[in-house]
C-alpha cells in the first residue's frame, strides 16, 4: 500500500495525462482543419503516448492495492494562430509535465516509497524524450519561417511517425 498523499497526487497526474491527451487531440483537429494531416497524425501519436502514461499510472496504484479516482478534464483550447505557436505550447506543457513527474519524485523520496520512485523513474526518461521531440518539431518550425513548401515538406516527415 502507498501513502493517501501519495495516492492523491498520482490520481490528480492520471487526471494530467488524460488532460494531456485531450490537449494533443484538440490539436490533432486543428491540424486536420488545416490540411497539414502530417502534423495531425504526429498530434494523434502524441495523444496515444499520453493515454498510454495515464494506463500506467493506473495500473500501479491498482498495483499497490490502491484506489483509482478519475477527475473531470480540463476543455482545451481549440484553435492556434500557427503550427510554430501550436508545437511552441506542445514544449511549454511538456516542460509543465516534467515539474510535476519532478514534485511526484519528492513527494515519493520524503515518504520513503521506494517502489514509488523506481515506477517513476521511467517517467523521468521518458519526459527528457518528449521534451527533445518537441523541441526538435520547433526549432524545424523556426527555421521554416514562412515559407509554405518548407511547412509542406515537413508536414510530410511528421506523418512517417505512425
Ligand atoms: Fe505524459 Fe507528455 O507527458
Amino acid at each position: 500500500m502507498m501513502g493517501e498523499r501519495l495516492q492523491e497526487a498520482i490520481n490528480e497526474q492520471i487526471n494530467k495525462e488524460l488532460y494531456s491527451a485531450y490537449l494533443y487531440l484538440s490539436m490533432a483537429a486543428y491540424c486536420e482543419a488545416e490540411s497539414l494531416p502530417g502534423f495531425a497524425g504526429w498530434m494523434r501519436a502524441q495523444a496515444q503516448e499520453e493515454q498510454a502514461h495515464a494506463m500506467r499510472f493506473f495500473d500501479y496504484i491498482n498495483t499497490r492495492g490502491g484506489r483509482v479516482v478519475l477527475k473531470a478534464i480540463e476543455v482545451p483550447p481549440p484553435v492556434w494562430k500557427s503550427p510554430l505557436e501550436m508545437l511552441e505550447q506542445v514544449l511549454d506543457h511538456e516542460r509543465k509535465v516534467t515539474g510535476m513527474i519532478n514534485l511526484l519524485y519528492q513527494l515519493a523520496l520524503r515518504e520513503n516509497d521506494y517502489a514509488t520512485q523506481i515506477e517513476l523513474q521511467w517517467f523521468i526518461t521518458e519526459q527528457v524524450e518528449e521534451e527533445e521531440s518537441a523541441s526538435a518539431v520547433v526549432e524545424q518550425l523556426k527555421r521554416i519561417g514562412d515559407q509554405p513548401m518548407g511547412l509542406l515538406m515537413l508536414d510530410r516527415d511528421l506523418g512517417q511517425r505512425q
